[in-house]
């Protein structure tokens, strides 16, 4: 644990009373100057800590932001978020964590509170206001660059039962938005970096309109997208929903790794809305019509198309009609 962090636990033990300068300059053996610095270091984050000659400091306010010492504590984890980079602002956490992958752990988490930049799939933009969650995930997996596909879809099972954590109904709309009532609330945008057959590494971008004030999105984003905030009815917690995201999302990481992309997709299916439906597939070379009747073993959707033909499109945007 960070000195930072530490303190922090100490403050947190005495609610509403103070902690010398000494009792921490003791328990973490580091000089009453380095207990001075490690404080100011916290207020910079946000926290507010008051301090009393003679009392010592007292922790008065958590801020509400997705702060790696909040995140880290209790995350249940091995590799994914043990390292965690906070931004205020950013243009884009994909680009960010793009910077600083080749010299970062598999498993590096760069969170951002708003973005300015904020990327979608097919090179549209992610509308990124304060309230939403952006983060993105450094991996270095060794599977073939054509295995991406799959790992997109492990996320969306990930992050469709965070969300359903929250007693939602959110399904899966392939092959990786996340909607509740047909209302898009995350999007994921998968990344890559790869030689002709081998993985440098992935980058894994979420966004999810949480606490998002559905006014501040674009108007024609608005129309199409809702937030947790407004399903649920109430505020929710960024950081236990980051915290389960990211604990479920490295189960199913690992899983997919392990045992093979069949019993994710398994998963998947129970969760997505999109088998059984009358679809409009649009891709950069052709735009399909038909009936969804399947996702098969490389996470390609199969429709059959109202002459009978049967389709398979491995990436494309969908239509539910
Ligand atoms: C989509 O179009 O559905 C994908 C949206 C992905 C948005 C997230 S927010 C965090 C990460 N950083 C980005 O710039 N984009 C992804």
């Amino acid at each position: 644990m960070k000195t930072e962090q530490k303190i922090l636990e100490m403050l947190k033990e005495k609610p509403e009373d103070f902690v010398s300068g000494e009792d921490i300059s003791e328990a973490l053996k580091i000089s009453r100057t380095m207990v001075w610095k490690h404080i100011n270091a916290l207020r910079d984050s946000g926290y507010t800590i008051e301090s009393v000659t003679g009392k010592g400091y007292m922790l008065k306010g958590i801020p509400d932001l997705l702060l790696p010492a909040e995140i880290e504590k209790g995350l249940r984890t091995e590799f994914v978020g043990r390292q965690i980079h906070h931004f205020d602002e950013l243009d884009s956490t994909n680009l960010r964590a793009r910077k600083i992958a080749l010299d970062s752990p598999n498993g590096t988490v760069v969170i951002a509170e708003e973005q300015f930049e904020g990327k979608g799939r097919t090179g549209g933009a992610w509308a990124s206001p304060p309230g939403g969650i952006y983060l993105s995930i450094i991996l270095k997996p060794d599977i073939p660059p054509d295995h991406l596909h799959r790992l997109t879809l492990v996320t969306g099972v990930a992050a469709v039962e965070t969300l359903n954590e929250l007693g939602l109904n959110a399904e899966i709309k392939w092959p990786n938005d996340i909607l509740i009532n047909e209302k898009k609330v995350c999007g994921i945008l998968t990344e890559i970096d790869a030689e002709a057959d081998a993985m440098n590494y992935v980058i894994i971008g979420i966004g999810v309109n949480a606490n998002t004030k559905l006014d501040t999105l674009p108007p024609i984003t608005m129309l199409q997208a809702t937030s947790l905030k407004e399903e649920t009815g109430q505020v929710v917690d960024r950081i236990a929903i980051t915290q389960r995201f990211l604990e479920r999302f490295e189960q199913y990481y690992v899983t997919f790794l392990t045992d093979g992309f069949p019993s994710v997709l398994k998963q998947w299916r129970e969760y997505s809305s999109t088998i059984g439906r009358r679809v409009k597939i649009v891709t950069r070379f052709r735009t399909i019509l038909g009936e969804a009747v399947g996702v098969d073993h490389d996470g390609a959707l199969i429709v059959e198309l109202d002459d009978g033909t049967v389709e398979k499109e491995i990436t494309g945007t969908c239509f539910h009609l």
